[in-house]
């Protein structure tokens, strides 16, 4: 099994997100491949244009931010778990995972138009989530239902989600945030270990 880890923290190995998707990622065994996204850069007019540019008429540079986008998908195409870490910054994902969204959603590779509407074409996959949190939002909030939306349109709809939440409350607080995400860690790929032994 392969899996991709995609950490979104600006503390990096420090974030909390960071360190219990790295946890729930070993735990499932396998290959695990990391991916720090918090230098990807927006996407702007001239990568999108890049996008929809035939290769034989690209500039060098057009081209160079194709490879960019094409290195992130298959690294995703290759992957058969996902596990993100996923803080909250002012009540939404972080810009820089956003702009990772932006670089695999790629119409005719990631997802398709079709008569009925999109379709997305990374099927077969298993997503895990890893929301960290000072306050507590629970699982309703757009924090977790987009992040669950973005990955529908792909066609990931397995997905999982761990809440490290109450974080910056206080120290107490934290404490029991972050136990109580662990052990939802620990449950999490105890279930998914059983399941693959059946
Ligand atoms: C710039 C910034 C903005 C934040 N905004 C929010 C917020 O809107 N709501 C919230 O509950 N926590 C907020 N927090 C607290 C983080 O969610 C918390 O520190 C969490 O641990 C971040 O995940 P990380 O440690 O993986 O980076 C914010 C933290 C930072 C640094």
């Amino acid at each position: 099994m392969k899996t991709l880890l995609i950490s979104s923290s600006l503390f990096g190995a420090g974030g909390q997100s960071t360190a219990l998707a790295q946890e729930l990622a070993s735990r499932l065994g396998g290959e695990v491949i990391v991916r720090d996204v918090t230098t990807v850069p927006h996407l702007d007019a001239g990568r999108f244009a890049a996008f929809n540019t035939p290769a034989a008429t690209r500039t060098p540079a057009q081209q160079a931010a194709v490879e960019y986008s094409d290195a992130l998908i298959a690294e995703l195409k290759a992957a058969d778990t996902i596990v993100i870490g996923v803080p909250m910054y002012n009540f939404g994902i972080p810009s820089t995972l956003k702009a990772y969204f932006d670089h695999v959603a790629r119409a005719g590779i990631t997802f398709k138009y079709t008569e009925k509407g999109a379709v997305g074409l990374l099927t077969g996959k298993k997503a895990y989530l890893v929301m960290a949190r000072g306050g507590f939002y629970g699982d309703a909030h757009a924090h977790t239902t987009y992040v669950r939306d973005f990955l529908a349109f792909l066609g990931i709809t397995d997905v999982e989600s761990v809440y490290a939440e109450g974080l910056a409350i206080s120290p107490a607080a934290k404490e029991q945030g972050l136990a109580r995400a662990r052990a939802q860690v620990e449950d999490l790929t105890l279930n998914q270990r059983e399941a693959a032994l059946i």
